[in-house]
């Protein structure tokens, strides 16, 4: 039988809420979805053996799979397919989302479980979307956790080690959050890299920092589970100044995150691997409040709320 497309299909956006850069060194992380970012819709193409094309103009992405040893997303994309033995020829997929892409909310993830659900169908196991997945996200991002794809897929909230089943959180209330995209793009394998460098140079500095990261994503996910958003905000700081220790913050993602906390946010980290890309502050009264704050230094943050 020829390989076919379903016809639609979607994945969440990620954001992670602690524990990010310490997961990839077996610390714990937690981490929620953003539901339906990305939404994928396939059509047949006239010519049957024209190389499927991809569109999704909100990632400035138009590229076909004769692109692939050209263009990474081609390849990634290309990879996920031929993984589940979806068809390379004959098809458009077009792409609708309002998330930022290459921002630390997961748009690499979001786009290969996508397309493994476009050709595995709603009724496939989660586990097998995860799997194609990862065929992507290695070819995106070297070595990944994990994490991303986990949430892609799954949605909600959950607390994830590598190499281990994910498990579900169920919060004590829900958490408010403004998400600050900081308009810089970074490389997440650049920044893993960072890391692994600080371990090898500084090994009995970096250690202690990477697990006092998993301890705090253990205590945040405490206060998630008993609704004590003020204390997971003041973890939440903790976190983002041990992950300026580990050289993965930046000027920018400080000083948003002064500004949110100078504006009365609970707490406000980096989320994702840093560098650029975007933090996440814990608003304490209308996240719109603190939003119109970022927006009136010409910025676009999103209020979302994560409950599960
Ligand atoms: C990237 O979204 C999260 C990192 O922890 C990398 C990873 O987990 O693979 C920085």
């Amino acid at each position: 039988m020829t390989p076919s497309l379903h016809e639609h299909a979607s994945a969440c956006a990620k954001v992670i809420l602690l524990g990010e850069h310490a997961v990839v060194h077996g610390q714990p992380a937690i981490a929620a979805g953003l539901p339906e970012a990305l939404q994928l819709r396939a059509t047949r193409l006239p010519d049957r053996s024209a190389p499927l094309r991809c569109v999704i103009p909100a990632w400035d992405l138009d590229f076909s799979l004769a692109e692939v040893s050209t263009h990474p997303v081609a390849r990634a994309c290309g990879d996920v397919i031929s993984h589940c033995d979806g068809p390379l020829t004959g098809w458009r997929i077009d792409g609708t989302t309002a998330i930022v892409a290459r921002a630390g909310l997961g748009s690499s993830a979001a786009i290969t479980v996508a397309l493994a659900r476009l050709v595995l169908g709603p009724g496939v196991a989660v586990e097998s979307v995860i799997e194609a997945s990862m065929v992507g996200e290695r070819v995106f991002h070297g070595t990944p956790s994990g994490i991303d794809s986990e949430v892609a897929a799954r949605g909600g909230v959950l607390r994830f080690v590598r190499g281990q089943p994910p498990e579900p959180l169920t919060l004590g209330r829900p958490l408010a959050l403004v998400i600050v995209p900081s308009g810089v793009v970074r490389n997440t394998a650049q920044q893993v890299a960072k890391v692994h460098h600080a371990l090898e140079r500084w090994p009995t500095v970096t250690r202690p920092l990477l697990e006092n990261l998993g301890r705090i994503a253990t205590l945040g996910q405490d206060e998630l589970l008993r609704g004590d958003v003020a204390r997971f905000g003041e973890l939440a700081t903790m976190a983002h100044g041990l992950l300026g220790a580990l050289g993965v913050s930046s000027p920018v993602l400080d000083e948003l995150c002064a500004v949110a906390r100078s504006h009365g946010a609970l707490g406000a980290k980096l989320t994702g691997a840093g560098g650029g890309g975007c933090v996440i502050a814990v608003p304490d009264g209308p996240a719109e409040t603190l939003a119109d704050v970022f927006r009136a230094r010409g910025l676009q943050p999103l209020c979302v709320e994560v409950r599960a």
